[in-house]
């Protein structure tokens, strides 16, 4: 293949993309698909193992760099940390996948009515609030 063909196949090469929910669903077909595209894919989530799987399926579908990070991206001291080692690694963040999400449970996506305020709370901070907070505030944008 001529090198430009490989260049136009990997639009994404040296770019960094953080996928938050990269341990399932969404985020992890995301972190596979960017991973096609060329980028280095950092992976969130909380549950290691999960993580691990992501990171079986980025590492068959690219060729940049991988790192999956296990954090909460609630707790705003683990963003922080996320940043750091994310910069610390690849030296620059391009991309942020914000596909962190606690809207369904276990036994599938809960209703409003099934919602208390707590729980919509936890929802948008999960998934809108931290995520593209942490990494701006850390001054830690490319
Ligand atoms: N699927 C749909 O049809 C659909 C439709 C509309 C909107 N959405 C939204 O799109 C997003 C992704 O959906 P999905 O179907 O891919 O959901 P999913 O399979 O349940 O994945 C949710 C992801 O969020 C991670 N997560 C949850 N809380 C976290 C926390 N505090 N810190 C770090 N990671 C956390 C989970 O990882 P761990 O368990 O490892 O922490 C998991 O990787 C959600 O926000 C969902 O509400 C989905």
């Amino acid at each position: 293949m001529h090198p430009s063909e490989a260049a136009a196949d990997r639009p994404l090469a040296d770019r960094v993309a953080i996928v938050t929910g990269g341990s399932s669903g969404i985020g992890r077909a995301a972190c596979v698909a960017l991973a096609r595209a060329g980028a280095s894919v950092v992976a969130i989530g909380r549950s290691a193992p999960r993580l691990e799987e992501t990171i079986e399926q980025v590492r068959r579908a690219g060729e940049g760099g991988l790192l999956s990070l296990a954090l909460d991206v609630g707790r705003e001291e683990d963003m922080a940390r996320m940043a750091e080692r994310v910069l610390e690694r690849f030296g620059r963040i391009d991309i942020l996948v914000a596909s962190a999400g606690i809207l369904r449970n276990r036994s599938g996506p809960r209703t409003a009515t099934e919602l208390t305020l707590d729980d919509w709370n936890a929802i948008i901070r999960t998934s809108r609030t931290t995520p593209p907070t942490a990494p701006r505030s850390s001054g830690s944008w490319a």
